[in-house]
């Protein structure tokens, strides 16, 4: 890259000089200003590739010297310098059309990375063109193939911060109610980190009995235990280089909870039945439903644990705090499930807009995006209309008694959840219900039980296995799926 101008502007004297240091070492020619007002005026006098400007400086603060570059250069990228506690202007100062945002304090790498994207960008002459204050009606982060939709403020926050700290290899504790997008964001912290390129491995730390979790975190050699035929990796030596993801980490037990802080604290593991430990360089990041401090307080969880993975803590908003996102989540989901599904389905009927808005989501995301699969699905002409939504049991059986009207089936008493003896998926589902699930293959009957096979199956393919999400899928306890699944091993035996 050529040599570009650079203006600095803050009023520490140690920031600047190490903003001086780091950038010339990058081949720049660096120009420093201590406030606002002489950044501003430098920039009168002559142009600059970039401007890096703290955000709280006397005389004029980084916001108006955002503004005035934008005004009179609105190619020149702008990178802010913010605290801690300023990250809700920092996320102004987005809007105003900053071009990244850096937490104090920094590692000189972070800053190096930053400056070197913005270059690129104002190069490709990507920015000549951009408008001095483009508007973040949404956001559409990449975490993968999945991309995270949001234009909700506290969201925007939240991923502008995790775009900070993905970049280092600090522990991250994700909490959130269930369905609000954990692990996306999880997702997203590893592929905006420089181990993008490595593995991403999940584990979920409730769908395991205790016995196994271990062997399964930390792998085991051949003969450890009865059943140990063969040496076996664990997830965190598969993450090797990458990061590894903790699901429901409050459901570990505490025993095993001592053995995860000492990987945490020396970086090496210990495989069960192994001599040696083994040195390992991997990303924690830790999700939980729970609130962990309650459960510190309570014994469940060592304090000790928590406030290693707690360094920095995110806590994603459920969905019914986040009204803003409700319209533009159901929009992208619509147009998902119409397109997957090559249906036309091109809106959402205003009434059906409105039954979303004013149901409580608790189920969060995920609930909302089952709902509009399934509205898509059901809808009879080129909108969702409400009758489609099913939002509740009633709506439910309300919506099938006028597409299949069948006698009244008699009350059923198992719950859901924890199902009797004699109970399975389908007790509490009334026959016009039991009529609308998918037909067997070849359209000959089933029984209930192969029924119930195929659709616990299912709900495990369609989420690689992972029992908790499988369960909730099925309205039904991870315990009650464990059983059914220990039954079927015992009668395939
Ligand atoms: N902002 C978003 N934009 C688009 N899709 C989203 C968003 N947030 C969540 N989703 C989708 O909602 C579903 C649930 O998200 P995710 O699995 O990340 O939640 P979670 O918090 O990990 O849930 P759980 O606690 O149940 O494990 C996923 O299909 C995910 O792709
Ligand atoms: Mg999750």
């Amino acid at each position: 890259m050529s040599v570009k101008a650079i203006l600095v502007a803050d009023d520490e004297r140690h920031l600047r000089s190490a903003l001086f240091t780091a950038l010339t070492r990058l081949g720049h020619a660096v120009e420093l200003a201590e406030n606002g007002r002489e950044a501003v005026d430098k920039f009168q006098a002559q142009r600059f590739d970039l401007v890096v400007t703290d955000l709280r400086m006397p005389a004029l603060d980084g916001l108006g010297v955002l503004k005035t570059v934008k005004k009179l250069s609105p190619a020149t990228p702008v990178i802010m310098i913010t605290a801690y506690g300023e990250v809700e202007t920092a996320v102004e100062a987005m809007r105003e059309g900053a071009q990244d945002f850096i937490l104090k304090p920094f590692p000189a790498g972070v800053i190096e990375e930053s400056v070197n994207r913005a270059l690129a960008v104002s190069s490709a002459g990507q920015s000549a063109a951009r408008p001095a204050a483009a508007p973040a009606a949404s956001s559409a982060a990449k975490s993968g193939e999945r991309p995270i939709i949001t234009r909700s403020p506290r969201m925007l926050k939240l991923l502008a911060m995790a775009r900070q700290v993905a970049a280092s290899p600090a522990t991250v504790l994700l909490q959130g109610e269930s369905g609000t997008g954990k692990e996306l964001l999880a997702r997203f912290i590893h592929q905006n980190s420089p181990r993008a390129g490595g593995p991403f491995v999940a584990l979920n730390c409730a769908s395991l009995p205790e016995s196994l979790l271990e062997s399964e975190l930390f792998g085991h050699e051949k003969g450890a235990f009865t059943g140990a035929v063969a040496r076996k990796q664990g997830k965190f030596e598969l993450a090797d280089g990458g990061t590894i993801l903790l699901d429901e980490i409050s459901e570990m037990d505490l025993a095993l909870q001592a053995k995860l802080l000492r990987v945490l604290q020396e970086g090496e593991i210990d495989r069960v039945g192994g001599k040696e430990p083994q040195k390992i360089d991997v990303r924690v990041i830790a999700t939980t439903n729970r609130n962990l401090k309650e459960w510190v307080a309570a014994g469940k969880f060592r304090a000790d644990l928590y406030y290693r993975l707690n360094v920095i803590p995110f806590f994603i908003p459920s969905l019914k705090d986040r009204v803003d996102d409700l319209p533009l989540l159901a929009e992208h989901f619509r147009k998902k499930y119409a397109a997957l599904n090559k249906k036309q389905v091109e809106a959402l009927s205003p009434a059906a807009l409105k039954a979303l808005s004013s149901y409580p989501w608790p189920g969060n995301i995920r609930e909302l995006e089952n709902t509009l699969a399934r509205g898509v699905l059901l809808a009879g002409g080129p909108a969702v209309e409400p009758h489609d939504l099913f939002m509740d049991e009633a709506g439910f059986m309300a919506a099938l008694e006028r597409s299949a009207p069948a006698p009244a089936a008699p009350p059923q008493t198992a719950g859901p959840d924890e199902p009797g003896p004699e109970s399975n998926l389908f007790s509490g589902l009334d026959p016009a219900a039991a009529a609308a699930l998918p037909a067997p293959a070849g359209g000959q009957l089933m029984t209930i039980e192969e029924m119930e096979r195929q659709l616990i199956g299912q709900a495990l393919n369609e989420t690689d296995g992972n029992r908790t999400h499988a369960a909730r899928i099925l309205g039904i306890s991870v315990r009650t799926l464990r059983n059914k699944l220990a039954e079927y091993r015992v009668s395939a035996a």
